[in-house]
């Protein structure tokens, strides 16, 4: 039997400083409405939200291009405008680089 490489690696894209900029300002108009870093508003806590997928960038991006409802209970599900995959792909590696470094000068309130 044959062994199957399968597995699609999916990869974060490179966060230069101008890709850093225009992320920052795409979270500003699509995002900051109704999230705020550490603590719930419209939405939940961003802080939360991304510490749950620092392991699975992938299912961040997933959830960004098609969320589904995550807590019926508590929020209706969120509706945004439909982000390119490069525009996912660069605010899942944003995000997560902004959970793993505290120091981040960039990150959003
Ligand atoms: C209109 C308000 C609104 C906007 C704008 C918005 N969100 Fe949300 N977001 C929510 C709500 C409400 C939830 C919780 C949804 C649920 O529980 O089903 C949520 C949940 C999330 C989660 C949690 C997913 C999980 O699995 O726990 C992430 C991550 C997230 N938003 C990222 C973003 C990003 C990135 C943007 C900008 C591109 C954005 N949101 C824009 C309202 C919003």
């Amino acid at each position: 039997m044959t062994a199957l490489f399968a597995a699609e690696v999916f990869q974060l894209p490179e966060l230069t400083p101008e890709a850093r900029a225009s992320v920052a300002e795409l979270y500003d108009q699509e995002c900051y409405a109704c999230h705020r870093w550490k603590r719930n508003f419209a939405g939940p806590d961003m802080q939360g939200n991304v510490e749950r997928y620092l392991d699975n960038p992938k299912g961040l991006f997933d959830y960004l291009k098609d969320p589904q409802p995550i807590h019926p209970d508590k929020y209706r599900p969120m509706e945004i405008k439909k982000l390119s995959d490069k525009d996912a792909s660069l605010m899942v590696a944003w995000l997560i680089s902004l959970a793993k470094d505290s120091s981040a000068t960039d990150r959003p309130k």
